[in-house]
């Protein structure tokens, strides 16, 4: 067993009023606002050294590392929350922290003890803790990174590391807030393929995304919808979200979401959706879904809704779909129940208005 490395505390010299963050914090929007402090814990000979806690700013990096030309990044995002009785607790934390050391094992990049994650965003968020938003549908959004950072131009995993984590307190991620996305099923670009890196959170995954992002938007549409790199023909993510279909047959309720063939980013709120659906009576089933049974069970009426989920916009229904030779509309382009009532059930347990049945929350 190794020792724990510390994490030293440098209080910044330049920290907000209360009144600056006071007016920050009384209009936000998503990933503008940092807070007063951040984490960096540098790796080097082959192990975590000392971190600190210190002023939120700007990094100093070697022009040569290979972040910077190669991508070895990765990052992660979770949330924490103001709770009824004053307390702050953070939303699946250790999911993150795992989902993080795979990614960090697809890039070749070292792993990070998931016990220091956790200290290192308690101690951060304890700190912060004047920046952690008490309203609904808001919440102090952290991230994590790590980046490459030996000045060698060689491509080659890096020996040197840094492990990054700050805080942006955060309200809705779609400035429109909860209202049906237009969604466009890219055929020219795909996310992912076999063998690729697609279920790591790197950050080339979402460099690669952007011009198929623009190419919809050219279109008319909010979103890309990415279908698999093979057939052409499954559908697997929207933009940086996991997909959701509701099904309602008999009485019946299903939830069916793409399954986590290697091309998709697992992520942890689809898998709290499934769970929530299962405690809602609703069936769920993972599995591949075609563009063709998108299309033909809207017009059968079979399939009555479908949504977008993720950390960021927790979960943002979608209105309208257009592709090469056909649109289609879903639920009158309205918020529907099912996609509601998930909604309302998983925010109820990060803002502490229901029981947090499955442990989920992890008290700062
Ligand atoms: C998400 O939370 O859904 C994300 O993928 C994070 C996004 C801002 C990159």
């Amino acid at each position: 067993t190794t020792t724990q490395p510390r994490l030293v505390v440098t209080p910044s010299a330049n920290i907000h009023s209360d009144a600056e963050r006071a007016a920050r914090m009384s209009k936000l929007s998503f990933g503008r606002t940092f807070t007063d402090h951040m984490v960096v814990i540098p790796y080097r000979d082959g192990a975590w050294q000392q971190g600190e806690i210190k002023a939120y700013g700007p990094l100093s990096l070697d022009p040569s590392c290979s972040s910077l030309h190669y991508g070895q990044a990765i990052f992660e995002g979770f949330k924490a929350f103001g709770q009824p009785d004053g307390g702050v607790k953070t939303f699946r934390p250790q999911s993150n922290a795992e989902r993080f050391n795979r990614s960090a094992k697809r890039l070749a990049m070292p792993a990070l003890p998931p016990e220091l994650f956790m200290q290192a965003a308690d101690a951060l968020i304890t700190l912060e803790r004047n920046w952690v938003p008490q309203n609904v549908g808001e919440s102090l959004y952290m991230r994590p990174l790590m980046i490459a950072t030996d000045p060698f131009l060689g491509v080659r995993p890096a020996l040197e590391y840094l492990f990054v984590m700050f805080g942006s307190p955060a309200g809705a991620y779609f400035p429109k807030g909860v209202k049906p996305v237009t969604v466009w099923i890219s055929e020219d670009f795909v996310r992912a393929a076999p063998g690729g890196t697609g279920e790591a959170k790197c950050a080339g995954n979402y460099a690669a995304s952007l011009v198929a992002q623009a190419q919809a938007e050219q279109k008319g549409c909010d979103q890309v919808v990415w279908l698999d790199a093979v057939q052409r023909e499954y559908v697997e993510e929207m933009g940086g979200m996991n997909l959701f279909f509701v099904y309602q047959q008999d009485g019946k309720t299903t939830l069916v979401t793409p399954e986590l063939t290697g091309t998709l980013l697992p992520g942890i709120t689809r898998d709290s959706l499934l769970q929530l659906g299962r405690d809602l009576g609703y069936g769920t089933v993972e599995r591949k879904l075609s563009v063709k049974e998108w299309r033909d069970d809207i017009a059968a009426g079979r399939m009555t809704e479908v949504f977008a989920c993720g950390t960021a916009a927790v979960i943002t229904p979608v209105g309208f779909v257009k592709a090469n030779g056909f649109e289609l509309t879903i639920n009158n382009g309205e918020n529907g129940p099912v996609t509601m009532a998930l909604r309302e059930a998983l925010l109820a347990i990060q803002h502490g208005t229901a029981p947090d049945a499955h442990g989920w929350m992890h008290a700062v």
